[in-house]
């Protein structure tokens, strides 16, 4: 209902481009760590990745999110040029996804033309969040958030639910600091083990508070949680834009749809090509992209949503923070 009177039935559909998979970053629950070997690293070339995303902007996708690991390989400059070349030719929003960086850098790709940016906090909790990403603390990725906010980015940003390790208060804390922070957007979705992490691994060491082994994924619980923080940051935060996230679709039947009726309000549709986005092995059972056309694929999810009641959003789906000054 929350949902109903600040958005209508309106849904935002937003295009994923998985840019590359490489990161510098080593977080425990991560397959993109730089400790999993396991995997084939890709990045697109920069031709590549204007053509796909001018592909998913003429098929009808307003926004466009670019993400990748923390690639310090390609290098700021390699992302500003990209998104200098998508500003030339495309008239969607474009989301950057690509982690921390200096202050100057968030400058230097706003400047060149990037709208958005998402930069999930993950976790509330200080220890826990120092001690699932190794060498990297909270405070300096609220840091982040705040350059970010100062160079003009609409924000996104959000946690992951059912970390082991993860207590109920700290899930109360994540959506209270998620008001607190005020985004234009937030990602909220289910923490699913990936086999080849410390994390999986060691996982029944930890006291893990709401994760149970009943279902057939092993972490239904976290997903039935996260629909319930959809729902409570929705009335929490009537205008912002809560995508039903990949990772809840992954690990729920018709997780798009029930995080729709839980009070989200974006649906993200991967537009990577299948060969890479099969790399992208965040956590297992993703949903890849198959190399369909994004004007299909946006037919495709118009028909859907028109099919349990919901409209695709004519608009881009601003935030009402652009701009504005953080805190
Ligand atoms: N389960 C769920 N989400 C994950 N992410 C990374 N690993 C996992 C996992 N095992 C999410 C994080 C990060 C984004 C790139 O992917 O929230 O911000
Ligand atoms: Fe890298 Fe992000 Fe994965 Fe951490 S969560 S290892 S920063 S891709």
């Amino acid at each position: 209902m929350v949902r109903r009177a600040a958005h209508g039935c309106f849904v935002h559909l937003r295009a994923l481009l998985e840019t590359g998979n490489s990161c510098r970053a080593d977080c425990l629950y991560c397959g993109l760590r730089r400790g999993n070997s396991s995997i084939e690293r890709y990045s697109l070339e920069a031709h590549t990745i204007v053509d796909i995303v001018s592909r998913a902007a003429s098929g009808g996708f307003r926004t466009v999110v670019m993400q990748s690991g923390e690639d310090a390989g390609r290098g700021p400059e390699f992302i500003r040029d990209v998104v200098v070349s998508i500003r030339d030719c495309v008239e969607a929003a474009l989301t950057l996804s690509y982690g921390e960086w200096p202050a100057a850098v968030y400058g230097m790709w706003r400047r060149a033309g990037a709208d958005r940016y998402l930069l999930k906090f993950e976790t509330s909790n200080r220890e826990l969040f120092a001690f699932l990403r190794p060498g990297r603390t909270l405070d300096q990725r609220l840091a982040c958030l705040r350059f970010l906010r100062e160079a003009g980015f609409q924000v996104g940003t959000g946690f992951m639910v059912g970390l082991p390790g993860q207590t109920l208060d700290d899930i109360a804390n994540d959506l209270l600091l998620l008001h607190h922070l005020d985004p234009d957007m937030a990602g909220i979705g289910p923490y699913i083990p990936h086999p080849a992490t410390p994390l999986a691994q060691s996982c029944r060491e930890w006291n893990c508070a709401i994760r149970s082994e009943d279902s057939v994924l092993g972490n239904f619980c976290s997903a039935e949680m996260t629909l319930r923080c959809l729902a409570i940051a929705r009335i929490m935060n009537p205008s912002l834009h809560l995508p039903a996230t990949t990772a809840l679709e992954t690990s729920l039947a018709d997780g798009h749809l029930r995080g729709l009726s839980a009070g989200a309000n974006v649906l993200m549709v991967n537009v990577t090509p299948g060969f890479c986005s099969r790399n992208y092995d965040l956590y297992p059972g993703r949903h890849v992209g198959n190399d369909e056309d994004p004007r299909v694929l946006w037919n495709r999810y118009e028909g859907l949503l028109a099919r349990e009641g919901y409209m695709v959003s004519p608009d881009r789906g601003d935030g009402k923070g652009n701009g504005a000054s953080w805190e």
